[in-house]
């Protein structure tokens, strides 16, 4: 018998996430995974650095209380009502083993976050993957009922696409199904609206946020879910006992209760996003209006992927995405007024031979 006979099926079978590239930094102008190009909150730094001197020898507080009480009051529901997690794919996790029999099924959009179909395969449960339409609307049947339907993600804003489903859209599917429906909300602050007021009128929302985008803190691994207390209790239950450490406990605490940063950070992104966008359109370039910080495109006359490999080759790295039976594009995350520049002259010179 070899290790991989012990293997559960369902793993042997499945491919596994795998994760934009991380290349070695400083080498690439990184545009491929949706991080914040500017660095955080000065307050983050020093609440780490406190924490780092003198809180190490003992366990973190297992449900992050102290960002929970500072979430609380910027989010104006109650403490009970929050989880956090080490980054919002922990809580994407957490909902999944709490909900997901194995052999049922969770539905989400196509394309979508490729995270949740590696979700399914590791819970033995099925997967039903709903295309939008060209113009990235979801047909009715999203909303279908189904007795063996146990979940529904639906990232808000969506990647590759930066597009939005309305808060009344969201209410309306909410409403038509009888299972959870997580609200993925990993780029929310860079939208014009979100739904995170819906988790009091629809008892079978979760929504999902991260400290990844827009607080400019991905390394630091801190996302958190908004849901009823009975919700969260549940998902309290499967969450590992000590899934924040100190160190992002304190700088996520501190970055929350920092909102003058933060809506400072969201403009400059949401100024350069619409810099990014007329660029690109003016080399040509079909561009799916966004309300994220990355946007969707593909250029009529040229291959995305040869477009990709050409960024790569000048230092510029960005997301080739092939969704088999849709198509493919670019998604370009939104980078510093000096990257956005660079990215174009690159572009230009690849468009204009
Ligand atoms: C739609 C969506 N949800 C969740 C995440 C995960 O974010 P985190 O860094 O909080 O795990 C991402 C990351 O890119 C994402 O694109």
């Amino acid at each position: 018998m070899t290790i991989q006979d012990s293997v559960r099926p369902e793993i042997r079978q499945m491919k596994g996430y795998v994760s934009g590239e991380q290349p070695a930094f400083g080498k690439f102008i990184k545009l491929n995974t949706n991080e914040n190009p500017f660095e955080p909150s000065n307050k983050v730094i020093d609440a780490i650095h406190d924490t780092a001197a003198g809180k190490l020898n003992v366990y973190p507080d297992a449900m992050a209380n102290s960002f929970r009480i500072a979430a609380a009051e910027v989010l104006g529901v109650d403490q009970d009502w929050i989880l956090c997690g080490n980054g919002s794919d922990d809580l994407l996790t957490i909902i999944t083993r709490t909900f997901v029999s194995p052999g049922s099924k969770i539905r989400i959009p196509y394309p979508s976050y490729v995270l949740y179909r590696t979700l399914a395969d590791i819970q033995g449960a099925a997967i039903e993957e709903i295309p939008f339409d060209k113009n990235w609307k979801l047909p009715e049947s999203f909303g279908a009922d189904d007795d063996n339907l146990s979940l529904v993600f639906l990232p808000n804003p969506n990647s590759p696409s930066g597009t939005v489903i309305s808060p009344e859209g969201v209410l309306k599917l909410a409403n038509s199904i009888s299972c959870p429906l997580v609200v993925d909300e990993a780029y929310a602050d860079f939208a014009s609206a979100n739904c995170l007021h819906l988790v009091k009128e629809a008892s079978n929302i979760i929504v999902t946020r991260t400290l990844s985008k827009s607080y400019g803190l991905a390394g630091l691994r801190f996302g958190f879910a908004v849901a009823n207390p009975e919700t969260i209790a549940e998902m309290q239950k499967v969450k590992d006992s000590y899934n924040c450490d100190a160190l992002a406990i304190a700088g996520a605490t501190a970055a929350i209760s920092d909102q003058h940063w933060l809506q400072g950070n969201i403009r400059i992104v949401k100024s350069l996003r619409g810099v990014m966008e007329s660029e690109l359109s003016k080399l040509g370039f079909d561009v799916q209006p966004s309300e994220a910080n990355f946007v969707w495109c593909k250029h009529p006359d040229f291959d995305s992927k040869e477009l990709y490999d050409k960024l790569k080759e000048n230092h510029i790295l960005v997301r080739y995405m092939d969704y088999p039976n849709w198509g493919d594009g670019i998604r370009i995350s939104i980078g510093t007024s000096n990257q956005i520049s660079a990215l174009i002259t690159i572009l230009e010179s690849i468009i204009t031979v």
